[in-house]
């Protein structure tokens, strides 16, 4: 079971840094591409992979607290590594609600360049916070 949850627990990191790592990579076009261009691509490929990065993270915090629900030792065997990793998964989730908040906010039409802008940084800052968490995971359970 521990195992199941566990291949879980990966693969859903898997999809989450790797939607994320993207919206990053294409983000950086952002000087290259005509915003008149970039904003509806942005909005259209952030619309395409809402689901599956909703999915994504919804997976990896429940197949997370799975593991700590089979595996109580779990906890005290990752110390001070585990909750300095959870401090940053909050960071990762609260990051992810901005962005789809601010996404829904472009596409309904409110202000769409900010909402876009906020969207971005807010992703940014999910992909560094997810990338600090798996250091952390690693320190704690390595
Ligand atoms: C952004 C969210 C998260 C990320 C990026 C993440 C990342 C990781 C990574 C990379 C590992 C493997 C570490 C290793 O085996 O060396 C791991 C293991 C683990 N994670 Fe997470 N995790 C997240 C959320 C959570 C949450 C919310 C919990 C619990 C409440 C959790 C509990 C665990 C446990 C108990 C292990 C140990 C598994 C083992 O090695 O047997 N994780 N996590």
């Amino acid at each position: 079971m521990y195992d199941l949850i566990l291949m879980i627990h990966f693969l859903s990191l898997g999809a989450g840094l790797g939607i994320s790592l993207t919206m990053f990579v294409l983000g950086l076009q952002a000087g290259k591409i005509p915003p008149e261009e970039f904003r509806p691509m942005m909005g259209r490929i952030g619309l395409a992979m809402k689901n599956v990065a909703i999915a994504g993270i919804t997976l990896l915090v429940l197949s997370g607290i799975g593991l700590v629900l089979v595996e109580r030792s779990m906890v005290a065997a990752g110390g001070g590594w585990f909750h300095a990793k959870m401090v940053f998964v909050a960071g990762v989730v609260i990051a992810f609600i901005v962005v789809q908040v601010n996404q829904a906010r472009a596409r309904r039409g409110e202000n769409p360049p900010v909402a876009g802008r906020r969207a971005m940084l807010a992703g940014r800052v999910a992909l560094a916070s997810a990338v600090t968490a798996t250091i952390l995971a690693v320190l704690a359970f390595g």
